[in-house]
Formats: C-alpha cells, structure tokens, sequence
C-alpha cells in the first residue's frame, strides 16, 4: 500500500538513489503518522475519562513518574538516530561521486542552463547523459544564486556565482526527466526549466561526436581549416611563411600555377587544392616526392575550411 502512495504523491524513481532517498521519506512520514494517532488517541481518551464529574472531583498531584519519563525520551532518541543514521549515510552517498564519474560542467544563466561536455560540446536546457553510468555535474553560476533539481533523480543542489559545487546521479535506464530551477533568481525563474536525455552509453558516444562535428562547422570555415591544419598534422609538412618544409607551403599557394613533375601544369584553384587532400598522388608538383597520406577521411566540409584556409595564406 505504501508503494501504491509513494508512486501517486512522489516523481518517478530513475537514479541509484531516489529510492533510499524516497525510503526514508517513507519512514518519516509512516513513524509522524503513527505518533500523531497515538497522541490524538491519547489526548481524547484521556479528555473523556478524566473529565470532571461532580463538584468534588480533586486532580490528584503527579509529580514524577520515571517509566513515563523514559518512554518518552528513549522512544523518540532511538527514532531521531534512526533517521540521522539513515539521512546521514544518503547524504555521503549524494557528495561522494565515482571516480570514473562521467563530468559535464553545468553553467546556470538567468535563465537558462548551459551543459558543457569534456570534448567541447555545449548544448543549452538540455543534458544528455550516458545511461546507467554515473555523471558528476561541476556546476557554477554566471549571475545569481540558481539551483539544479531533477526530481526523478532526487537531486538537488544549489548552483553559486564565484565558486564550484557539484551533484552526481546515476540513472536506472534510458529516460527524459525534467530540471527545474528550484532557487528563486528573478522574472524568468519559472521558465529556467530543462530535459534531461538518458540515452545508451553507445547512442550517447555517436550523439557527442555528432555534435562536436556540427558545433566545428559553425566557426568561420577558415578558423576551423586552421584548427585542422594543426589537429592533422598538416603544419608538419606544409608551412605558412613560404620556407619549403617537407611539402609546398601554403603562402601563396591559391590560384598559382604549378608545374608538375611531368611536364604538365596546373592552376591551384578550390578543385586543385581539394584532389591534392583527398587523392595527393595525382599531381606532383615539380621537385617535390608523392608521400603525403591521402586525407578522403575528411568530411567536405572540413577539406573547404582548409581550402578557405588556405586561401587565407597570400
Ligand atoms: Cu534560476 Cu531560479
């Protein structure tokens, strides 16, 4: 029966914790309800035998009695323990996360929450989380006092301006659960509201990469051919200030005409620059050997960041 009351007053349990959390809850309120019976019991029982009954009803004087007494402490100190001893070893569990704890750092706005992932990966109202796998939130705030609630997960943590406090969880399944600013922080306090995704840890990897390459095309194509040009190796061979590393240098590169080493020439536009990263062997410039590692891995969009990079380099 208090399983069927539990699941209509209390949000679903879907951390490693919300049902210890929701267990105590439950102890709680069933020991109060108990003791609230007995006192109401008590109390009318008491009001109908004790009542007055004629003009010469004398109270008799109670001074001590020691049994009463100790009833009356022992019963509620060995409660309080109880609950300290239980509550106590709940909160340990909350602040003390895995140290394999999968960490996103959280970042709360007035008014909304922005989730940064270790490769780079920011997304906004929403938090995507490997399921079944325990995540640490090292959470800050730009402004004012905020809170991080999930309610599903029983977690619940204030989030400060000027210093660090985190939260963990480790949900039970897949599943969507809501965030909700429990802090108030101003006009838009209501709508500071999130999801959380628990999706499979595979689903979470290919969604993480998906979005690294999607948040990589929204730099300036050049910015990002330049992050390439380092992240590829490319700097290695190809220099920028017209020195002859081990390839071509870039300066200068775009739109010239090259001479190849079989007596054919070539004019060095976009296509020229796009076969020479996917297929290098074709053309060999004049004087130089056909080693480079052909670069057909790269998306289209990666090969014209390099190009628009390479344009750059005049
Ligand atoms: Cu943020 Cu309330």
């Amino acid at each position: 029966m208090l399983e069927t009351i539990n699941r209509l007053i209390l949000p679903q349990v879907s951390s490693t914790f919300a049902a210890d959390v929701d267990g105590l809850f439950t102890f709680i309120n069933v020991a109060s309800a108990i003791i609230l019976l007995g006192i109401t019991v008590a109390i009318i029982y008491f009001s109908v035998k004790y009542k007055r009954k004629s003009e010469d009803d004398v109270t008799p004087v109670i001074r001590y009695n020691t049994t009463l007494e100790l009833t009356w402490t022992i019963i509620p100190l060995i409660l309080i323990l109880i609950v300290f001893a239980w509550g106590f070893r709940g909160h340990i569990d909350m602040r003390t996360p895995p140290s394999n704890a999968y960490e996103v750092y959280v970042t709360a706005n007035s008014f909304f929450w922005q989730f940064t992932y270790p490769n780079g990966v920011q997304t906004t109202d929403e938090l995507y989380v490997p399921a079944g796998r325990p995540v640490k939130l090292i959470m800050q705030s730009r402004d004012v006092i905020h809170s991080f609630f999930v309610p599903d997960f029983r977690v619940k943590q204030d989030v400060l301006p000027g210093r660090y406090t985190t939260a963990w969880f480790q949900t039970l399944g897949t599943g969507e659960h809501v965030i909700f600013c429990t802090e108030y922080c101003g006009s838009g306090h209501s709508d500071m509201d999130g999801m959380v995704y628990a999706i499979e840890p595979e689903e979470f990897d290919a969604w993480l990469r998906e979005q690294k390459e999607l948040s990589e095309q929204e730099l300036p194509l050049a910015v990002l051919g330049q992050n390439l040009y380092q992240q590829q190796g490319c700097a290695g061979c190809h220099s920028l200030d017209g020195n002859v590393v081990i390839g071509p240098s870039f300066q200068g590169l775009y739109m010239d005409e090259r001479q190849g080493a079989d007596g054919s020439s070539r004019v060095a536009d976009e296509d020229y620059l796009r076969e020479s990263i996917n297929n290098p062997g074709e053309f060999i410039t004049s004087g130089f050997n056909n080693i480079m590692p052909g670069y057909s891995y790269l998306s289209e969009d990666q090969v014209s960041a390099i190009i628009e990079f390479i344009k750059e380099q005049q």
